[in-house]
């Protein structure tokens, strides 16, 4: 039953510290039954430790539980409520972390999500159902077996859906997903889902008049390097609002808040949540109603490390065994680069860096790399390389093409 800890969020957009004191708490048995869902992760001091030790001829995905903390932490000054994406990466260790560190709320995008966070956290978490486009089973499940109440649609036709799989229960919220503006994201999340204004509005009208809770989400898009996209967002949906004649309970502004990727030269946090604040006050939103945000890769991206090994090198070409069919899957984007660090086993200094084109381990001629890598100019087979900032969108995309899967999992630090 996890729509019971969100139903206390209606009009309450923060926990206060004894209510998520309480909510930690009631989740610890489920916590400890996380540590069992995988492997108990094998815990090393760094990067060169993992290398010492392990001398890995498979991939190696690090996780840091104290960046996962000091993430979550910087999002205590978000105005609001904030979910974690579970899609950007589900692995039950990411989750526990940050559901100790205070985010208990989770964004979810299939009945696989919402079982997973169910059976981790049970009634102590809340969730919400917020991919617009759902099956019947995976509705009617996430509200008679699981008791989620919060939902997203962006056509009339999911309205209807949710209403009829859910029974209209009386405590159900739909927020009508909003298509935003082009603005300066990497990944722009508003052409495949997101409503045009004037159907919002018509949308909110409909929600309302069945008796039903209605709000407004939005995604900016992923890797969004411009703060004023969301209080342009933000802007929009209180004009939506505002044409509807429709209260809003609940206002959600998405995911999309940047991670500091080498180049992206992003603006502070403070830039992002003080443009969603100030654009909060000027839309005059109801009592009552919910501010949410639900970020992926700002909680995670920097706890992640990829380590790989040159397997061969041909020239200025080398090959190594993780690429995007693995966890390095947004690195085939061109502007996606990341921290890269030669490690050898000898520890001897290296040569004078220069650009290497980076080949995945399987047989697709797309498994390559959008960017070089910048690395020592003897790198050479048997090699490491430290892939930093590797948390987002990497375990979660991993597939098993041509029998290579990266599976090997381990902890830095505490
Ligand atoms: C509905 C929704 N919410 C949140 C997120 C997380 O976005 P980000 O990782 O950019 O913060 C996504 C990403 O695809 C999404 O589709």
């Amino acid at each position: 039953m996890t729509g019971q800890a969100a139903t206390a969020a209606i009009g309450e957009p923060n926990l206060s510290a004894r209510e998520l004191q309480a909510r930690v708490h009631d989740a610890m048995p489920a916590l400890e039954r996380a540590r069992h869902i995988g492997a108990p992760l094998r815990s090393y001091r760094n990067v060169d430790a993992v290398i010492a030790e392990m001398q890995p001829t498979e991939p190696v995905f690090c996780i840091s539980p104290a960046t996962l903390r000091e993430a979550a932490k910087s999002f205590q000054s978000f105005p609001g409520r904030p979910l974690y994406a579970v899609k950007c990466n589900p692995h039950p260790f990411v989750l526990e972390t940050l559901y100790r560190a205070g985010i208990t709320d989770f964004d979810v995008a299939s009945l696989d999500e919402v079982r997973l966070i169910d059976g981790i956290f049970g009634k102590a978490a809340g969730q919400f159902f917020n991919n617009p486009a759902k099956t019947r089973p995976a509705i009617r499940a996430a509200s008679q077996d699981h008791g989620i109440r919060f939902y997203t649609a962006d056509c009339a036709e999911e309205i209807d859906k949710i209403i009829a799989e859910t029974g209209a229960r009386d405590d159900l919220v739909i927020a009508v997903r909003l298509a935003t503006r082009p603005a300066d994201a990497r990944y722009v999340l508003s052409t495949k889902f997101g409503a045009q204004p004037d159907n919002a509005a018509e949308m909110l009208k409909t929600i309302h008049e069945r008796g039903i809770r209605a709000g407004i989400s939005f995604h900016v898009g992923s890797q969004c390097l411009a703060p004023g996209a969301f209080a342009a967002a933000v802007e929009l949906a209180g004009k939506v609002a505002r044409k509807a004649n429709v209260p809003l309970s609940v206002l959600n502004v998405g995911g999309g808040f940047p991670a500091p990727y080498p180049g992206d030269n992003i603006a502070g946090q403070e830039h992002y949540f003080g443009n969603i604040v100030r654009a909060i006050r000027a839309i005059e939103l109801p009592r009552g109603c919910i501010v949410l945000c639900e970020p992926g890769r700002a909680l995670v991206a920097t706890a992640g490390t990829t380590v790989v090994q040159v397997v061969m090198r041909r020239g200025r070409n080398i090959f190594i065994n993780d690429g995007v069919f693995g966890t390095l899957q947004e690195l085939g984007h061109p502007k996606e680069r990341r921290p890269t660090r030669l490690v050898r086993s000898d520890m001897r200094a290296a040569g004078s860096p220069v650009d290497f084109k980076v080949y995945g381990p399987t047989c697709d001629s797309n498994d390559v790399l959008g960017a070089p890598f910048t690395l020592p100019d003897d790198i050479r087979e048997g090699d490491w390389i430290e892939i930093g900032m590797m948390g987002a969108y990497s375990l979660s995309m991993r597939t098993h093409f041509n029998g290579f899967y990266a599976d090997d999992i381990v902890q830095l630090g505490e």
